[in-house]
């Protein structure tokens, strides 16, 4: 354990509860694995906590024909199944189960619209009312649902806000995400959309603002002249499940890095923004993603490995290759690794590489941002030290979200005997509070109309312009993918990234530990 860093305010008095105005929440894809795993649960704890009121009501739709009691006992189950039976059990969530309906209808079929807006004006006393309308559906869905309800006129301000939710991935490649836009830009303004990456919404993502904006003892060091590099990882244990026929398409540079990955990077390294509000913030983002050069094939071979996962073993459990798992192909060439190392092009950042990794079936679950600092000017404790490490600083997402910061120390006695020693702030240890999950945060916001954590359209493509050089390249070079057992730290290939440039990851296996010889007890 570490020296451990406590709150110094009163932590103890948890944030008072912001309420929504009531409204209808339309869910596109209700009996969909996002809704069910969720959605209906970040609902249901908001209706306990008072976020969302009484009168609102929560409208799921589908193919599927099934009675309102018949969606509300599925959707008890889902919640039971994400949050235990506790979560079903209070007077609130009971009542909340009575805030559900159901309506049945194809989103391919432009009448199914007009009869949903026939049923939200009878739940609604008559009036469309305040409309949340979330595509929980699969991405090809989401041009005929907006086409949908602007047939419906369902997008129409008249009595009440229209809001639409758009789940990632946004496009699959720049054209399409282009295209995707003008067809949702026809029938929405910008100020109703909301495109949402859940990374967004989690609180330790949000705290890099106040960590970097808040304190003035970070941003004097946060550029060039200071920092070595930095690391952002995102490391999952977990292989593919029965998502196959959306990730064979995906693979994990459009799933992970063409969004989650890519805001991670914009939050580290923009500038501050003018003010805390949705467009400064969006601006200061944008600007990041546009810093970078879109990589050429030759960069694309040079800066990024694609991996594979193949059988391998976790606990002493045997782990199937991709390649054998339900819904994908034996001779996939999806990859479900990608490690690259982006270079920001602009005053403060060049020269320091960024690397970026994701991975499903990795040795551990673990979402992270590490900034290692440059080595000090002069070796002057060299002799008297067991190997000093530069100073790194971990913005820990998941799990034991907090930050810690690795230093050196002088040990206690005779001698100058130095250790790497590391302070560790925890969330959960300071502030004794439950942390919200992502999808409470931003159901919430979107319901306040507060688009702060949402992607706007252009930043939406200048990711894309980034990723688009690398799939390009990566198609021609069909043949470069690398194998590496479930259950390990990934392709070798990724190693040599950081390598040559002197460089190493994190491990993951011990993630926190690493680069640290000796850690005090408090
Ligand atoms: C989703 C991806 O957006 O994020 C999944 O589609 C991935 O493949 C998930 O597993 C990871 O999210 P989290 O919050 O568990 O880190």
């Amino acid at each position: 354990m570490a020296i451990n860093i406590q709150a110094v305010t009163d932590t103890r008095a948890e944030t008072p509860v912001e309420t929504a105005e009531a409204g209808i929440i339309v869910i596109f894809g209700a009996t969909g694995d996002l809704t069910k795993r969720k959605l209906m649960p970040a609902l249901c704890h908001m209706a306990r906590e008072g976020a969302l009121t009484e009168a609102s009501i929560i409208l799921g739709v589908d193919r599927v024909p099934m009675s309102d009691d018949a969606f509300r006992m599925a959707m008890q189950e889902a919640v039971c199944a994400a949050k235990g039976k506790a979560a079903i059990e209070t007077q609130e969530s009971r009542r909340f189960a009575n805030q559900m309906h159901y309506f049945a209808g194809d989103l391919q079929d432009p009448a199914s619209f007009t009869a949903l807006a026939e049923r939200i004006q009878e739940l609604n006393g008559g009036a469309l009312g305040n409309r949340l309308y979330y595509c929980a559906t699969p991405p090809a869905l989401v041009s005929d649902i907006v086409k949908g309800l602007a047939h419906a006129g369902l997008h129409q301000e008249a009595d009440g806000w229209a809001r639409i939710i758009i789940e990632k991935p946004f496009g699959h490649d720049l054209a399409s995400a282009q295209a995707l836009s003008k067809v949702v830009a026809d029938v929405f303004q910008e100020h109703q959309i909301y495109r949402i990456d859940h990374y967004l919404g989690k609180e330790t993502v949000q705290n890099m603002l106040f960590f970097r904006f808040g304190n003035a003892l970070f941003e004097p060091v946060w550029n060039r002249q200071h920092i070595d590099y930095v690391e952002i990882t995102a490391a999952e244990t977990l292989g593919v499940g029965h998502r196959g026929g959306y990730y064979e398409q995906a693979g994990a540079l459009r799933d992970m890095v063409t969004n989650h990955l890519m805001q991670l990077l914009a939050l580290i390294a923009m500038e501050p923004p003018i003010a805390f509000e949705a467009d400064a913030v969006r601006d200061a983002k944008i600007q990041v993603w546009r810093s970078i050069k879109p990589m050429t094939a030759a960069e694309v071979a040079e800066r990024t490995v694609r991996g594979q996962y193949a059988d391998g073993a976790m606990n002493g459990e045997t782990l199937p290759a991709y390649r054998r798992e339900p819904g994908i192909a034996a001779d996939s060439g999806t990859e479900t690794y990608v490690a690259a190392e982006f270079r920001i092009d602009n005053w403060r950042w060049a020269g320091v590489p960024f690397y970026l990794r994701t991975g499903k079936r990795l040795a551990r679950g673990v979402t992270e941002l590490a900034v290692h600092f440059k080595r000090p000017p002069q070796a002057l404790l060299a002799d008297h030290s067991v190997q000093i490490e530069p100073n790194v600083i971990a913005l820990r997402i998941h799990p034991d979200e907090g930050i810690d910061i690795g230093f050196v120390a002088k040990q206690p006695g005779a001698g100058l005997q130095t250790a790497n020693v590391r302070m560790d702030f925890s969330y959960q240890q300071a502030f004794k509070q439950r942390i919200p999950e992502a999808y409470e945060t931003l159901l919430l916001d979107a319901l306040i109309g507060d688009a702060t954590l949402f992607t706007r359209s252009d930043g939406v493509e200048a990711q894309w312009r980034l990723i688009d050089p690398i799939l390009e390249a990566w198609r021609q070079q069909s043949a470069d993918l690398s194998h590496y057992p479930a259950g390990s730290e990934g392709p070798a290939a990724a190693d040599a990234l950081l390598a040559r440039n002197g460089h190493r990851w994190r491990r993951l296996n011990k993630a926190t530990e690493d680069h640290l010889s000796i850690t005090t007890e408090t």
